[in-house]
């Protein structure tokens, strides 16, 4: 048989791989990449669609197996890479920053700030290329919350990043003294935010994502007007108040046609350090049944954490501090359903 022949006969075992999230066979939504043979040895790449793809193991797994079915095949290698698709913008803004990520809620201190620095940083450690802004300009806790602190230089008349956890950073924190509250008024606000976010050299970025402030504010529309976002990822706690306030915010971004990435439910559950047994804190499945109703992502759960909390004050990320702990391996899995959910988000847009 000639080398095109057994290539097309790989290809087509291939495309018998179907990515459940895209329902697209992998062949035909480009995933498979320099096919090469050898004999009976055949190796190719399987380029996903983020470096923290949750089906990562499962189309490894699939693939490898449709090739080793063929008859002459003795011997696969895969490689696995990543490319994450840009999201589409209408204005040409930005271009190096590949996806912008807004996370919100309708209530304050449901765990916003902390579940966005360490799905961030779990992004990033898992190889992709992040940053943070810190969009809650009266009361900027990202800086504390990473440990990070410092002038941000100006290069080029760009402000540039300040550094922590992999990820790049900026914050309005960097300028004021954080013992002086912010009373800016609505323009003054916009403005701050425009110059944090587009005045800044964020470089080349897979994810840039912006920690809201609660509720349905002034920063909120700034950023709706200032930039498209790739999506919004909603946090709540499972109570029915914060609940129901998370459902507002789903409505505001909506209206402004963002795309709603999915909703987190942030300490749902405790688990006991002693015993490891599971104690729900608030009626079950709420906030899952909510999701399933408005066809909306579930992004998974991430428990009561004392520790998580801990972290967060002392400026270490609990995915940094004990990512073998529970509520780290929580926020990993939060943090790739976020990453599948821009990915499909993206690519149905292309
Ligand atoms: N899963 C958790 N377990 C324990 N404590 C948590 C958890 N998530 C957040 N916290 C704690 O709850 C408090 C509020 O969290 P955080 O500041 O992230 O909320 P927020 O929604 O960003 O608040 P705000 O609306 O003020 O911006 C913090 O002290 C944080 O450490
Ligand atoms: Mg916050």
């Amino acid at each position: 048989m000639s080398y095109e022949a057994l290539r097309e006969q790989v290809l087509t075992a291939l495309s018998k791989v179907v990515d459940p999230e895209l329902r697209r066979d992998i062949v035909s939504a480009g995933m498979v990449k320099d096919v090469h043979i050898d004999g009976g040895f055949v190796k190719f790449t399987l380029e996903l669609t983020t470096p923290a793809c949750p089906l990562r193991e499962y189309l490894v797994t699939a693939a490898r197996q449709a090739v080793e079915s063929l008859e002459w095949v003795e011997k696969v290698e895969v490689d696995v890479t990543a490319r994450v698709p840009q999201q589409v913008r209408s204005k040409a803004s930005m271009p190096l920053v590949k996806n912008i990520i807004a996370v919100g809620s309708g209530k304050g201190g449901v765990g916003k700030t902390t579940v966005a620095v360490n799905i961030a940083v779990a992004l990033s450690q898992m190889g992709a290329k992040v940053g943070l802004l810190d969009g809650d300009i009266y009361g900027p806790n990202v800086p504390r919350m990473l440990g990070v602190q410092g002038q941000p230089k100006i290069v080029g008349g760009k402000l540039m990043p300040l550094s922590s956890w992999g990820i790049r950073v900026m914050s309005i924190g960097f300028f004021i003294d954080p013992d002086t509250p912010v009373i800016w008024r609505g323009p003054m606000l916009h403005k701050a935010v425009e110059q944090l976010l587009c005045e800044v050299e964020w470089g080349e970025l897979d994810y840039l994502f912006v920690d809201l402030p609660p509720g349905t504010g002034d920063v909120q529309i700034s950023l709706t007007q200032l930039i498209e976002l790739a999506g919004a990822v909603i946090v709540t706690t499972p109570q029915d108040v914060a609940l129901y306030d998370a459902l507002k915010s789903v409505s505001m971004f909506e209206k402004t046609k963002t795309p709603i990435l999915g909703i987190v439910e942030n300490m749902s559950y405790f688990v006991c350090p002693n015993c490891g047994h599971r104690t729900e804190m608030f009626p079950r499945k709420s906030v899952e049944d909510e999701c399933a109703k408005r066809k909306i992502r579930y992004l998974g759960s991430i428990p009561f954490s004392p520790e998580l909390s801990v972290g967060s004050d002392i400026g270490k990320p609990i995915v940094v501090a004990e990512p073998h702990s529970q509520v780290a391996i929580a926020l990993y899995e939060v943090a790739k359903q976020v990453a599948a959910s821009v990915s499909i988000t993206a690519l149905s847009q292309s």
